[in-house]
């Protein structure tokens, strides 16, 4: 594994003035491992050097002057609940902890980091943010796509900014650093911090990402509608499509708390269409036993079936609409079957992410964000907020960004959860390709 140790910007020498009662001990971690098979296997891998992880949390000395520094805040990538509880929670921790007095926030994602584009900076107070969080979306607003980086840290080093914190996900945190990168190389003391924002929940290493929960929950409404219809009428079938590029998360996860779903069609998990033990005999049997199914399928499953060319602005390759795909294959296949079948798809696309965030996600952002400021007011950098077994970790962003984080279906107990409670069979790959 690539190393967890986290850049800095150099010695704290400023005693903080933010008065906690528990400030992090420098040297405190977290362990990557948390499991071991057998007593033994722990005392092994405790001789051995442990992987672990920095904790978060604010420190008794800190590498910046607050009175004489200016902040920057940048959203970037698809938008997602809890953006606007991140913002406020940064500028209220960087004003009233820290008597940071120069907030800016960029407009437009890294956009706003670009002159020629001309977004010009909003100053960020108190008071301008203070309501924010009722609202879905960003308040800066946010764009795809890579910008010049240099270009982008002459900009940094003309607004006097001394901490950037970027708000994004796997796109953006790979942008962040490269900025970190670029003024490492130019020795400048900026410090560049990331909070990891996805819906899909699929950064490395982190075990959530803030706007998940909103996002997961808000989908249970279409599986809800969709086993609505399907018991509604003769052999009713409700297909809900919901997003989910690399990773089943937000598929898995709505589908196990709705209770509804006899199907679950992942990225991670490969079916085929046809043949014996494949998707649609299987659906079959159930319509023929049960006379209704509830699917739900993840917007990156199934790729293999649709041909797609190109990638979007983030880098991401253009999926296939597996959704509509599936529901004109089911709807072929039980028509040159002769059996009668009442199909009603549902997408809710954007719905999901467009809400303000629910109670957990707020909660959460709020410790990312001050986890964010801490880290920068001490002068850490090319680093990420996150969590790891349930306690606040700083993550160097190349080790966040090295691979996506997907579910496991061999070894993961989410997977066997939801065969358990979809009774879905364990493979539908027809039995000729096995
Ligand atoms: O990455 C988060 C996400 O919401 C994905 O689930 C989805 O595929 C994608 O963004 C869509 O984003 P956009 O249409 O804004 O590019």
């Amino acid at each position: 594994m690539k190393s967890t140790k986290i850049d800095t910007l150099g010695e704290c020498t400023f005693p903080s003035p933010a008065r906690y009662r528990n400030y992090i001990k420098e040297k405190t971690v977290v362990l990557y491992k948390a499991e071991f098979s057998s007593p033994e296997e722990f005392l092994e891998y405790h001789n051995m050097e442990p992987v672990y992880f920095e904790k978060s949390g604010p420190s008794e000395k800190i590498y910046f002057d607050p009175m004489w520094i200016s902040c920057g805040i940048v959203t970037c990538g698809g938008l997602c609940p809890g953006i606007n509880d991140v913002i406020r929670s940064i500028v209220m921790e960087l004003t009233y902890r820290y008597g940071v007095r120069r907030i800016l926030g960029f407009p437009f994602g890294y956009q706003g980091l670009v002159k020629k584009y001309g977004h010009k900076p909003i100053e960020l107070t108190p008071n301008v943010v203070s309501h924010i969080h009722r609202d879905g979306g960003s308040f800066l607003s946010s764009s795809r796509g890579s910008q010049d980086i240099s270009e982008m840290v002459d900009y940094l080093v003309e607004q006097g900014i001394k901490i950037l914190f970027c708000i994004g996900g796997d796109g953006t945190l790979k942008g962040a650093n490269a900025i970190y990168e670029e003024i490492t190389r130019r020795d400048k003391k900026i410090a560049v911090i990331g909070i990891p924002k996805t819906i899909d929940n699929d950064i490395n290493m982190i075990s959530k990402t803030f706007g998940f929960s909103t996002a997961f929950s808000k989908s249970i409404d279409a599986i809800y509608a969709a086993d609505v219809e399907a018991n509604g009428a003769p052999n009713g079938i409700g297909l809900v499509k919901l997003m989910g590029r690399h990773s089943g998360y937000i598929a898995v996860n709505s589908a196990l708390a709705s209770k509804d779903a006899n199907f679950v069609l992942i990225p991670e998990v490969d079916f085929d269409l046809e043949g014996e033990g494949a998707f649609l005999p299987t659906l079959k049997q159930r319509i023929l036993s049960r006379g209704h199914a509830v699917i739900v399928i993840a917007e990156g499953a199934g790729q293999k079936f649709l041909q797609t060319d190109g990638n979007d602005p983030s880098g991401n390759k253009k999926l296939g609409d597996i959704g509509k795909f599936m529901r004109d294959k089911i709807i072929e296949y039980f028509h040159e079957k002769n059996i009668p079948v009442n199909l009603k798809y549902i997408d809710p696309s954007y719905i999901i992410r467009s809400m303000p965030a629910n109670p957990e996600d707020s909660v959460y952002c709020g410790f990312l964000a001050q986890n964010a400021v801490h880290a920068g007011m001490a002068g850490k950098t090319g680093m990420v907020v996150g969590m790891w077994n349930n306690i606040y970790t700083n993550l160097p962003i190349s080790l966040a960004v090295s691979e996506r984080k997907v579910l496991r279906p061999e070894t993961s107990d989410l997977w066997r959860t939801v065969l358990a409670s979809t009774g879905q069979p364990d493979s539908m790959l027809s039995r000729a390709s096995l």
